[in-house]
Protein backbone atom coordinates (compact mmCIF):
# COMPACT_ATOMS: atom_id res chain seq x y z
CA UNK A 1 0.00 0.00 0.00
CA UNK A 2 1.34 3.48 -0.67
CA UNK A 3 2.29 5.78 1.60
CA UNK A 4 1.10 9.51 1.23
CA UNK A 5 3.14 12.12 3.16
CA UNK A 6 1.10 15.39 3.94
CA UNK A 7 3.13 18.11 5.46
CA UNK A 8 4.19 22.01 5.99
CA UNK A 9 0.46 21.60 8.09
CA UNK A 10 -0.90 23.44 11.31
CA UNK A 11 -2.36 20.61 12.89
CA UNK A 12 -5.53 20.45 15.23
CA UNK A 13 -5.13 16.85 16.43
CA UNK A 14 -7.12 17.16 19.16
CA UNK A 15 -5.29 14.55 20.79
CA UNK A 16 -3.37 14.20 24.08
CA UNK A 17 -3.90 17.07 26.74
CA UNK A 18 -2.17 20.38 24.89
CA UNK A 19 -5.25 22.83 24.02
CA UNK A 20 -6.53 21.80 20.59
CA UNK A 21 -3.85 19.03 20.46
CA UNK A 22 -1.94 21.54 18.52
CA UNK A 23 1.10 20.88 16.23
CA UNK A 24 2.22 23.81 14.77
CA UNK A 25 5.16 21.99 12.07
CA UNK A 26 3.52 19.36 11.66
CA UNK A 27 3.28 16.44 8.64
CA UNK A 28 0.93 13.28 8.50
CA UNK A 29 1.65 9.86 7.13
CA UNK A 30 -1.22 7.96 5.64
CA UNK A 31 -1.22 4.12 4.07
CA UNK A 32 -4.21 3.32 2.64
CA UNK A 33 -7.41 4.60 4.70
CA UNK A 34 -5.01 4.68 7.82
CA UNK A 35 -2.93 7.45 9.45
CA UNK A 36 0.54 5.56 10.36
CA UNK A 37 1.89 8.53 11.79
CA UNK A 38 1.54 12.16 12.80
CA UNK A 39 3.46 14.55 14.61
CA UNK A 40 6.09 17.37 14.15
CA UNK A 41 7.43 16.87 10.89
CA UNK A 42 11.02 17.28 12.09
CA UNK A 43 10.38 14.30 13.94
CA UNK A 44 9.18 11.71 11.21
CA UNK A 45 12.41 9.04 10.65
CA UNK A 46 13.59 8.29 7.46
CA UNK A 47 12.70 4.72 7.93
CA UNK A 48 8.70 5.29 8.12
CA UNK A 49 8.72 8.20 5.41
CA UNK A 50 10.79 5.47 3.24
CA UNK A 51 8.12 4.24 -0.15
CA UNK A 52 6.38 7.33 0.51
CA UNK A 53 4.83 7.75 -3.07
CA UNK A 54 2.90 11.19 -3.27
CA UNK A 55 3.91 14.70 -0.78
CA UNK A 56 1.39 17.11 -0.46
CA UNK A 57 2.83 20.39 0.67
CA UNK A 58 -0.16 21.83 2.61
CA UNK A 59 1.40 25.68 2.80
CA UNK A 60 0.74 26.10 6.35
CA UNK A 61 -2.99 25.44 6.41
CA UNK A 62 -5.09 24.00 9.20
CA UNK A 63 -5.87 20.24 9.60
CA UNK A 64 -8.20 18.85 11.34
CA UNK A 65 -10.16 15.43 12.26
CA UNK A 66 -13.20 15.21 9.09
CA UNK A 67 -16.19 16.35 10.63
CA UNK A 68 -18.90 13.80 11.82
CA UNK A 69 -22.76 15.04 11.81
CA UNK A 70 -23.86 12.58 14.22
CA UNK A 71 -27.82 13.44 14.59
CA UNK A 72 -29.24 14.16 11.14
CA UNK A 73 -32.67 12.56 9.42
CA UNK A 74 -31.20 13.45 6.16
CA UNK A 75 -33.73 10.58 4.14
CA UNK A 76 -37.23 12.38 3.44
CA UNK A 77 -39.70 13.42 0.90
CA UNK A 78 -40.87 16.98 0.71
CA UNK A 79 -40.11 19.56 2.77
CA UNK A 80 -42.48 21.75 5.23
CA UNK A 81 -41.83 25.69 4.30
CA UNK A 82 -45.30 25.96 5.17
CA UNK A 83 -45.42 24.63 8.16
CA UNK A 84 -42.30 27.70 9.08
CA UNK A 85 -45.22 30.08 7.55
CA UNK A 86 -47.59 28.84 9.95
CA UNK A 87 -45.33 29.38 12.72
CA UNK A 88 -44.81 32.59 11.91
CA UNK A 89 -48.55 33.71 12.21
CA UNK A 90 -48.37 31.87 15.80
CA UNK A 91 -49.00 28.32 15.40
CA UNK A 92 -46.34 26.64 17.39
CA UNK A 93 -44.55 23.18 16.68
CA UNK A 94 -46.76 21.26 18.96
CA UNK A 95 -50.21 22.35 17.69
CA UNK A 96 -49.14 21.73 14.38
CA UNK A 97 -48.05 17.90 15.12
CA UNK A 98 -51.15 17.48 16.95
CA UNK A 99 -53.21 18.70 14.33
CA UNK A 100 -51.70 15.61 11.91
CA UNK A 101 -49.07 17.94 10.38
CA UNK A 102 -45.54 17.99 11.58
CA UNK A 103 -43.59 14.88 11.19
CA UNK A 104 -46.83 12.85 10.01
CA UNK A 105 -47.25 15.14 7.12
CA UNK A 106 -43.18 14.10 6.17
CA UNK A 107 -44.28 10.71 6.15
CA UNK A 108 -46.77 10.94 3.89
CA UNK A 109 -44.17 12.56 1.42
CA UNK A 110 -41.35 10.03 2.36
CA UNK A 111 -43.91 6.99 1.74
CA UNK A 112 -45.61 8.34 -1.58
CA UNK A 113 -41.62 9.19 -3.21
CA UNK A 114 -39.63 5.93 -4.70
CA UNK A 115 -36.34 5.17 -3.41
CA UNK A 116 -35.06 6.73 -6.30
CA UNK A 117 -36.21 10.10 -5.59
CA UNK A 118 -35.66 9.94 -1.60
CA UNK A 119 -31.91 9.09 -2.55
CA UNK A 120 -31.76 12.32 -5.35
CA UNK A 121 -32.31 14.62 -2.98
CA UNK A 122 -30.91 12.63 -0.01
CA UNK A 123 -27.57 12.98 -1.81
CA UNK A 124 -27.61 16.87 -2.95
CA UNK A 125 -28.49 17.30 1.02
CA UNK A 126 -25.13 14.72 1.63
CA UNK A 127 -23.45 16.45 -0.57
CA UNK A 128 -23.74 20.00 0.99
CA UNK A 129 -22.54 18.71 4.21
CA UNK A 130 -19.76 17.20 2.90
CA UNK A 131 -18.85 20.72 1.18
CA UNK A 132 -18.31 21.67 4.85
CA UNK A 133 -16.06 19.06 5.50
CA UNK A 134 -18.27 16.00 6.61
CA UNK A 135 -16.79 12.50 6.45
CA UNK A 136 -18.66 10.91 8.82
CA UNK A 137 -22.86 11.29 8.58
CA UNK A 138 -25.66 9.73 10.54
CA UNK A 139 -28.87 9.26 9.45
CA UNK A 140 -32.38 8.68 10.63
CA UNK A 141 -35.53 6.55 9.61
CA UNK A 142 -38.64 7.91 11.27
CA UNK A 143 -40.55 9.10 8.59
CA UNK A 144 -41.54 5.72 7.35
CA UNK A 145 -43.36 3.91 10.46
CA UNK A 146 -44.64 0.91 8.08
CA UNK A 147 -41.65 -2.14 8.06
CA UNK A 148 -41.74 -1.26 3.86
CA UNK A 149 -41.08 2.30 3.99
CA UNK A 150 -38.85 2.15 7.49
CA UNK A 151 -36.73 -0.21 5.23
CA UNK A 152 -36.97 1.88 2.04
CA UNK A 153 -35.47 5.27 3.80
CA UNK A 154 -32.83 2.90 5.63
CA UNK A 155 -31.34 1.28 1.92
CA UNK A 156 -30.93 4.94 0.81
CA UNK A 157 -29.31 5.52 3.99
CA UNK A 158 -26.87 2.36 3.04
CA UNK A 159 -26.94 3.65 -0.74
CA UNK A 160 -25.44 7.17 0.48
CA UNK A 161 -22.31 5.45 2.46
CA UNK A 162 -21.77 3.27 -0.81
CA UNK A 163 -21.77 6.28 -3.36
CA UNK A 164 -20.63 8.74 -2.28
CA UNK A 165 -17.49 9.50 -0.37
CA UNK A 166 -18.04 9.29 3.11
CA UNK A 167 -18.93 6.95 6.26
CA UNK A 168 -22.96 6.74 6.97
CA UNK A 169 -24.50 5.08 10.09
CA UNK A 170 -28.27 4.11 10.23
CA UNK A 171 -30.66 4.71 13.49
CA UNK A 172 -33.81 3.16 13.29
CA UNK A 173 -36.34 5.58 14.65
CA UNK A 174 -39.97 3.63 14.20
CA UNK A 175 -40.61 5.29 17.42
CA UNK A 176 -40.66 8.91 15.93
CA UNK A 177 -44.40 9.46 15.54
CA UNK A 178 -47.70 7.43 15.73
CA UNK A 179 -48.82 6.91 11.95
CA UNK A 180 -52.28 6.93 10.81
CA UNK A 181 -53.48 3.48 11.02
CA UNK A 182 -52.43 2.94 14.30
CA UNK A 183 -54.63 5.91 15.83
CA UNK A 184 -55.69 5.54 19.11
CA UNK A 185 -53.09 2.29 19.23
CA UNK A 186 -50.02 3.89 20.56
CA UNK A 187 -49.08 0.78 22.62
CA UNK A 188 -49.87 -1.43 19.31
CA UNK A 189 -47.87 0.40 16.97
CA UNK A 190 -45.19 -0.21 19.67
CA UNK A 191 -45.36 -3.66 19.06
CA UNK A 192 -45.34 -3.30 15.45
CA UNK A 193 -41.96 -1.16 15.16
CA UNK A 194 -40.23 -3.52 17.91
CA UNK A 195 -41.27 -6.74 16.00
CA UNK A 196 -39.86 -5.12 12.54
CA UNK A 197 -36.38 -4.45 15.04
CA UNK A 198 -34.48 -8.55 13.87
CA UNK A 199 -35.72 -8.24 10.14
CA UNK A 200 -34.37 -4.55 9.44
CA UNK A 201 -31.37 -5.60 11.54
CA UNK A 202 -31.29 -9.22 9.65
CA UNK A 203 -31.36 -7.22 6.49
CA UNK A 204 -28.21 -5.21 7.66
CA UNK A 205 -29.85 -1.90 7.46
CA UNK A 206 -29.43 -1.07 11.67
CA UNK A 207 -26.55 0.19 13.36
CA UNK A 208 -28.09 1.82 16.40
CA UNK A 209 -32.04 2.69 17.60
CA UNK A 210 -33.05 5.76 18.61
CA UNK A 211 -36.31 6.94 19.97
CA UNK A 212 -38.57 10.34 20.67
CA UNK A 213 -39.56 10.45 24.49
CA UNK A 214 -42.05 13.66 24.16
CA UNK A 215 -45.07 14.28 25.28
CA UNK A 216 -46.01 14.64 21.21
CA UNK A 217 -44.05 11.49 20.72
CA UNK A 218 -43.35 8.47 22.96
CA UNK A 219 -43.83 7.84 26.78
CA UNK A 220 -40.93 6.86 28.88
CA UNK A 221 -42.64 3.08 29.19
CA UNK A 222 -43.25 2.72 25.57
CA UNK A 223 -39.38 3.62 24.77
CA UNK A 224 -38.24 1.09 27.53
CA UNK A 225 -40.47 -2.16 25.39
CA UNK A 226 -37.81 -0.43 22.69
CA UNK A 227 -34.56 -0.22 24.27
CA UNK A 228 -35.62 -3.63 25.83
CA UNK A 229 -35.73 -5.54 22.63
CA UNK A 230 -33.03 -3.38 20.62
CA UNK A 231 -30.35 -4.50 24.23
CA UNK A 232 -32.07 -7.86 23.38
CA UNK A 233 -30.90 -7.93 19.75
CA UNK A 234 -27.56 -6.61 20.78
CA UNK A 235 -27.73 -3.04 19.40
CA UNK A 236 -27.21 0.17 20.98
CA UNK A 237 -29.63 2.82 21.91
CA UNK A 238 -29.97 6.63 21.61
CA UNK A 239 -32.77 8.86 22.30
CA UNK A 240 -34.13 12.24 21.83
CA UNK A 241 -34.54 12.96 25.22
CA UNK A 242 -35.87 16.34 26.74
CA UNK A 243 -36.42 18.32 23.91
CA UNK A 244 -39.67 19.68 24.96
CA UNK A 245 -40.27 19.10 28.02
CA UNK A 246 -38.50 16.63 31.20
CA UNK A 247 -39.93 13.17 30.78
CA UNK A 248 -37.28 11.31 32.74
CA UNK A 249 -35.95 9.90 29.37
CA UNK A 250 -32.09 10.38 29.71
CA UNK A 251 -32.33 8.68 33.40
CA UNK A 252 -33.90 5.56 31.40
CA UNK A 253 -31.83 5.76 28.47
CA UNK A 254 -28.69 5.70 30.67
CA UNK A 255 -29.90 2.77 32.37
CA UNK A 256 -29.76 1.23 29.23
CA UNK A 257 -25.82 2.80 28.79
CA UNK A 258 -27.09 4.75 25.66
CA UNK A 259 -24.46 5.84 23.44
CA UNK A 260 -26.01 9.25 23.34
CA UNK A 261 -28.46 11.62 24.49
CA UNK A 262 -29.77 14.61 22.47
CA UNK A 263 -31.26 17.80 22.35
CA UNK A 264 -31.84 18.18 25.92
CA UNK A 265 -32.87 21.51 26.56
CA UNK A 266 -34.54 20.69 29.50
CA UNK A 267 -32.48 18.47 31.08
CA UNK A 268 -32.57 17.80 34.79
CA UNK A 269 -29.92 17.45 37.54
CA UNK A 270 -31.00 14.26 38.05
CA UNK A 271 -30.14 13.85 33.62
CA UNK A 272 -27.07 14.65 34.28
CA UNK A 273 -25.69 12.47 37.08
CA UNK A 274 -27.33 9.55 35.30
CA UNK A 275 -25.35 10.59 32.05
CA UNK A 276 -22.14 11.46 33.77
CA UNK A 277 -22.36 7.98 35.28
CA UNK A 278 -23.00 5.81 31.90
CA UNK A 279 -20.83 7.98 30.28
CA UNK A 280 -23.61 8.85 27.55
CA UNK A 281 -22.70 11.42 25.38
CA UNK A 282 -25.09 14.65 25.19
CA UNK A 283 -25.79 16.10 21.76
CA UNK A 284 -26.80 19.38 21.50
CA UNK A 285 -28.30 20.74 18.77
CA UNK A 286 -28.16 24.52 18.42
CA UNK A 287 -30.04 24.70 14.71
CA UNK A 288 -33.54 22.79 16.15
CA UNK A 289 -32.86 25.33 19.09
CA UNK A 290 -32.93 28.31 16.98
CA UNK A 291 -35.31 27.32 14.60
CA UNK A 292 -37.87 26.47 16.90
CA UNK A 293 -37.11 30.36 18.84
CA UNK A 294 -36.49 27.85 21.90
CA UNK A 295 -35.61 30.12 25.13
CA UNK A 296 -34.68 27.18 27.26
CA UNK A 297 -31.00 26.54 27.34
CA UNK A 298 -29.62 23.56 27.72
CA UNK A 299 -27.45 22.87 30.63
CA UNK A 300 -24.19 23.20 29.00
CA UNK A 301 -22.47 24.59 32.43
CA UNK A 302 -23.69 21.93 34.55
CA UNK A 303 -22.36 19.03 32.31
CA UNK A 304 -19.40 20.46 31.79
CA UNK A 305 -18.61 20.04 35.54
CA UNK A 306 -20.34 16.75 35.52
CA UNK A 307 -17.31 15.72 32.76
CA UNK A 308 -20.81 14.60 30.41
CA UNK A 309 -18.90 14.69 26.82
CA UNK A 310 -20.54 17.34 24.63
CA UNK A 311 -21.20 16.97 21.13
CA UNK A 312 -22.75 18.99 18.36
CA UNK A 313 -24.50 17.93 15.17
CA UNK A 314 -26.96 19.49 12.24
CA UNK A 315 -30.19 17.06 13.11
CA UNK A 316 -30.75 18.05 9.61
CA UNK A 317 -34.82 17.85 9.09
CA UNK A 318 -37.32 19.27 7.56
CA UNK A 319 -39.18 20.11 10.63
CA UNK A 320 -37.29 22.23 13.00
CA UNK A 321 -33.72 22.08 11.66
CA UNK A 322 -33.77 22.67 7.86
CA UNK A 323 -29.79 23.44 8.34
CA UNK A 324 -27.04 22.31 6.04
CA UNK A 325 -24.28 23.79 7.19
CA UNK A 326 -21.67 21.70 9.72
CA UNK A 327 -19.71 24.92 10.32
CA UNK A 328 -22.72 27.54 11.10
CA UNK A 329 -23.58 24.97 13.91
CA UNK A 330 -20.37 25.27 15.35
CA UNK A 331 -20.79 29.18 15.27
CA UNK A 332 -23.80 28.43 16.75
CA UNK A 333 -22.76 26.52 19.52
CA UNK A 334 -20.86 29.08 20.25
CA UNK A 335 -22.64 31.83 20.32
CA UNK A 336 -26.51 30.30 21.51
CA UNK A 337 -24.94 27.64 23.62
CA UNK A 338 -21.82 29.33 24.70
CA UNK A 339 -19.43 26.54 24.21
CA UNK A 340 -15.68 27.92 23.10
CA UNK A 341 -14.55 27.44 20.30
CA UNK A 342 -12.69 24.34 20.75
CA UNK A 343 -15.54 22.61 22.89
CA UNK A 344 -17.45 22.96 19.73
CA UNK A 345 -14.68 22.10 17.46
CA UNK A 346 -14.24 19.02 20.23
CA UNK A 347 -18.04 18.34 19.62
CA UNK A 348 -17.93 17.35 16.14
CA UNK A 349 -15.16 15.56 15.88
CA UNK A 350 -14.24 13.11 18.86
CA UNK A 351 -17.54 13.58 20.91
CA UNK A 352 -19.30 12.97 17.77
CA UNK A 353 -17.56 9.90 17.25
CA UNK A 354 -18.40 8.52 20.74
CA UNK A 355 -22.03 9.60 20.20
CA UNK A 356 -21.72 6.94 17.22
CA UNK A 357 -19.90 4.26 19.31
CA UNK A 358 -17.08 4.62 16.63
CA UNK A 359 -13.72 4.38 17.80
CA UNK A 360 -12.00 4.22 15.02
CA UNK A 361 -11.93 8.46 14.23
CA UNK A 362 -12.56 11.78 15.42
CA UNK A 363 -8.97 12.89 16.12
CA UNK A 364 -5.90 12.85 14.12
CA UNK A 365 -3.63 9.85 15.73
CA UNK A 366 -1.79 7.15 14.39
CA UNK A 367 -4.51 3.70 13.32
CA UNK A 368 -7.47 6.14 13.17
CA UNK A 369 -9.11 6.65 9.90
CA UNK A 370 -7.25 9.29 7.69
CA UNK A 371 -10.48 11.31 7.55
CA UNK A 372 -9.20 15.09 7.90
CA UNK A 373 -10.04 18.29 6.57
CA UNK A 374 -7.71 20.74 5.21
CA UNK A 375 -8.85 24.85 6.03
CA UNK A 376 -7.88 28.30 4.86
CA UNK A 377 -7.62 29.51 7.88
CA UNK A 378 -5.00 30.57 10.47
CA UNK A 379 -6.34 29.00 13.57
CA UNK A 380 -8.90 26.12 14.11
CA UNK A 381 -10.90 28.84 16.40
CA UNK A 382 -12.21 30.44 12.71
CA UNK A 383 -14.14 27.49 11.85
CA UNK A 384 -16.66 28.38 14.74
CA UNK A 385 -16.29 32.57 14.48
CA UNK A 386 -16.91 33.06 11.18
CA UNK A 387 -20.26 31.94 9.93
CA UNK A 388 -21.49 31.76 5.95
CA UNK A 389 -17.86 31.26 4.85
CA UNK A 390 -16.60 28.17 4.18
CA UNK A 391 -13.02 28.36 4.28
CA UNK A 392 -12.57 23.95 3.34
CA UNK A 393 -9.78 23.63 0.99
CA UNK A 394 -9.83 19.58 0.53
CA UNK A 395 -11.24 17.29 2.52
CA UNK A 396 -9.57 13.56 2.84
CA UNK A 397 -12.27 10.61 3.75
CA UNK A 398 -9.93 7.04 4.17
CA UNK A 399 -6.96 8.66 2.65
CA UNK A 400 -8.76 9.85 -0.41
CA UNK A 401 -9.01 14.01 -1.31
CA UNK A 402 -11.85 15.29 -3.04
CA UNK A 403 -10.64 19.35 -3.18
CA UNK A 404 -13.52 22.15 -2.99
O1 LIG B 1 -34.92 16.07 15.98
N1 LIG B 1 -37.78 15.64 17.65
C1 LIG B 1 -38.12 14.88 16.76
N2 LIG B 1 -37.52 14.78 15.60
C2 LIG B 1 -36.95 15.85 14.87
C3 LIG B 1 -38.00 16.65 14.21
C4 LIG B 1 -38.55 15.94 13.07
C5 LIG B 1 -39.57 16.70 12.29
O2 LIG B 1 -40.19 17.68 12.76
O3 LIG B 1 -39.76 16.26 11.15
C6 LIG B 1 -35.97 16.65 15.69
O4 LIG B 1 -36.17 17.82 16.05
FE1 LIG C 1 -33.64 14.70 15.61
Amino acid sequence: MSRVLWHNAQLATLDGDAPWGWIANGALLTEGDRILWVGEAAQLSPELAAGTLRRHDLRGAVVTPGLIDCHTHLVYGGQRAHEFELRLQGASYEEIARAGGGIRSTVAATREASEDELFKQAAKRAQALMGEGVCTLEVKSGYGLSLIDEAKQLRVARRLGKELALTVRSSYLGAHALPPEFAGRQDDYVQALCDWMPELQGLGLVDAVDAFCEGIGFTPAQTRRVFETAKRLGLSVKLHAEQLSDQGGTQLAAEFSALSCDHLEYLSAEGIGAMARSGTVAVLLPGAYYFLRETKLPPVQALREAGVPMAIATDHNPGTSPVLSPLLMLNMACTLFRLTPEEALRGMTMHAARALGLADRGRLAAGLRADFCVWDVAHPRELAYYFGRNPLLQRVCGGKSSGN
